[in-house]
């Protein structure tokens, strides 16, 4: 993606950005860590599991599952879209109403904001792979329930094993205290690289927090750099 097309995705997140006279790159891969960008590693939930079989296996059981109640509310099960075999894994919390009446991940206004945050991170939505800790709707959107995530579990462990993501971009703070197993504020968990069994984890704003508090947006931005610098790292 150009700079400039960049830049324009950035202002319409209502994100300001600062260019030097110079080519300003996004991502510097020789950049050293940004200021206050400190690596971490966090013991979370290990992504492994006895039986991974087949993605098709995988998709028909997370649409016929009954391991929790649920399954009685749900209109239809959210198992993920994107690329299946993404660099990028990105990992929200669980569906809300239009996603449950859809059957799809972030579709709603806090997707449309998710969507515009990856293109200012010069990313498609079809190129990366995007699901929830939860594939079904809890009532009210209420916070998912200790036991609802642990049936969960397995799904998503068995979905970063078939793609073997890169990068897991955990979306807002449940997302992120469920994969790293801890109580951390979100304040503490973000601006960190975490890792998940190999897999370097990095924790971003919940884009329907971000479209209430319009100030975090910039932070929000510097926890997709720290996620495509980190990315990039790895890479090179
Ligand atoms: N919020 C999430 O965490 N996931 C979705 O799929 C939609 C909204």
């Amino acid at each position: 993606m150009d700079n400039s097309k960049r830049l324009e995705y950035l202002q319409a997140i209502g994100i300001d950005v600062w260019i030097p006279r110079t080519f300003m790159p996004v991502v510097s891969e020789s950049e050293p860590e940004a200021e206050g960008f400190t690596k971490e590693e966090t013991t979370g939930l290990e992504l492994h599991t006895n039986h991974i079989g087949t993605w098709a296996e995988l998709e028909t059981e997370v649409t016929n599952c009954t391991k929790c109640g649920l399954c009685q509310t749900r209109t239809h099960t959210v198992f993920g879209t994107g690329n299946k075999t993404a660099d990028w894994m990105i990992i929200g919390e669980a569906p809300g109403q239009t996603e449950d009446e859809q059957g799809k991940p972030f579709v709603g206004k806090a997707g449309a904001l998710l969507t515009e945050m990856l293109r200012a991170a010069g990313l498609d939505r079809e190129e990366v792979f995007i699901t929830n800790i939860l594939k079904c709707r809890p009532p009210g959107n209420r916070d998912p329930k200790p036991d609802e995530a642990e049936h969960c579990s397995g799904y998503l462990q068995r979905q970063c094993a078939l793609i073997k993501p890169k990068i897991i971009l955990a979306v807002g703070r449940i997302s992120a205290q469920t994969l790293l197993k801890t109580d951390a504020p979100l304040t503490k968990l973000r601006g960190k690289v975490h890792e998940l069994e190999g897999t370097p984890l990095v924790v971003v704003y919940h884009p329907a927090y971000l479209l209430r508090s319009l100030l975090e947006k910039r932070k929000a931005w510097q926890d997709l750099q720290l996620a495509v610098t980190t990315i990039h790292k790895n890479k090179g």
